[in-house]
């Protein structure tokens, strides 16, 4: 059988155009800007408005345009669509299929959401490798676009100063056999013993949304951030760790780094496991804060778009959500 390299054939983003600043926070909740900054480096977030269509696949649709632009690509070429979200546009039809009607692609291709929380673009990337490998896909439009804004509780100073809305899209399509371009290697994982520290309670089969659930407040997310941030680092550097060596290759062939926007002290502690130097790490989460799947696709559009990562880079990319879900990719640009 023929192998095919997958290439990253175009990128785009979306940032909603509403900013929240730490002040505006803290008007709400008993926090201030400068505790923000030092806990987590971040400066501000986007706010999307679903009268202006930033929902989920609203983001995803401009920022597929972008993507499709880049690649040199008409929708009707999108022959599958992967997207993942953490809080779809609504339960079904599903996502996926929302942003089909949106670009006005009419070719029927195939269409699915997927949910690992905001490891969920990271585990999108080795199922569309996958199938571009063997040749059952051509042009995999893979998409990680959230809302997190509306399961954030506005009321809970730990956590609604974490999280943002944005949107990233990625079309990964065969290389030629003249091109370098490559996934070299993925993995993913997760530890279901930890699931019980970042969770949505409400709103699925299991539990309905009652007068008494919105009274106990469980339509928000909770989240026990300590233990996820000692999770997040443990598990974001030895998978970095092991996808460079399973490619055969070190931490100094690493051209970028781009790990999940979480948190910049926990990028920072990431980074000095394996010694890396912050300069070559992309960092936005001052600007976006956690976008949760959207984070890694946003950062690789950005530092696409204003050139810091060239054709022929290596670039490492690592994500950790709730689950615990974890993933990490390496590729050559
Ligand atoms: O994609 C996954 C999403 N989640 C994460 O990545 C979260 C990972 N965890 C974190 O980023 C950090 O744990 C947080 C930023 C959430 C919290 O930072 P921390 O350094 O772990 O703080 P802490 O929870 O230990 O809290 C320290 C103090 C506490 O007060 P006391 O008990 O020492 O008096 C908190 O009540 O800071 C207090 N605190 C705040 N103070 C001002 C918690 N949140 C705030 C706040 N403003 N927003």
């Amino acid at each position: 059988m023929k192998v095919f390299n997958t290439k990253i054939l175009g990128t785009g983003s979306y940032l909603p155009e509403k900013i929240l600043t730490n002040d505006d926070i803290a008007k709400r909740v008993d926090t201030n800007h400068q505790w923000i900054v030092e806990r987590t480096g971040i400066h501000t977030r986007r706010i999307g408005d679903p009268a202006k269509d930033e929902t989920p696949s609203g983001m995803a649709a401009r920022a597929a345009v972008k993507a499709l632009e880049a690649a040199n690509l008409t929708p009707n070429d999108i022959d599958f669509i992967i997207f993942s979200t953490t809080l779809p546009d609504m339960f079904f039809p599903n996502t996926a299929c929302v942003l089909q009607q949106k670009l006005g692609i009419t070719n029927m291709c195939g269409a699915i959401d997927i949910n690992a929380a905001c490891t969920g673009w990271t585990y999108a990337v080795p199922m569309a490798d996958a199938m571009i490998k063997t040749g059952m896909y051509k042009n995999i439009l893979v998409v990680g676009s959230e809302m997190t804004s509306s399961f954030n509780n506005w009321d809970d100073r730990n956590t609604c100063i974490l999280f943002g809305d944005g949107a990233g899209a990625v079309i990964l399509g065969r290389a030629a056999e003249n091109e370098d371009s490559r996934i070299y290697t993925t993995t993913l994982s997760a530890d279901s013993t930890k699931k019980d520290h970042l969770f949505l309670a409400a709103g699925g089969a299991a539990k309905k949304v009652t007068a008494e659930v919105l009274a106990n407040n469980e339509q928000w997310v909770s989240m026990n951030g300590q233990e996820v941030f000692k999770s997040a680092v443990k598990t974001m550097a030895s998978l970095s760790e092991k996808v460079v060596a399973e490619s055969e290759k070190t931490m100094s062939d690493v051209d970028w780094f781009i790990p999940h926007q979480a948190n910049l002290r926990i990028i920072e502690a990431v980074g000095n496991r394996f010694n890396f130097p912050l300069e070559k790490v992309v960092i936005n989460v001052d600007k976006y804060a956690n976008t949760s799947s959207a984070t890694v696709p946003i950062a690789l559009d950005e530092a696409i778009r204003d050139g810091r990562i060239k054709r022929g880079d290596n670039v490492l990319i690592a994500a950790f959500g709730a689950g615990l879900t974890s993933g990490a990719i390496f590729l050559k640009y």
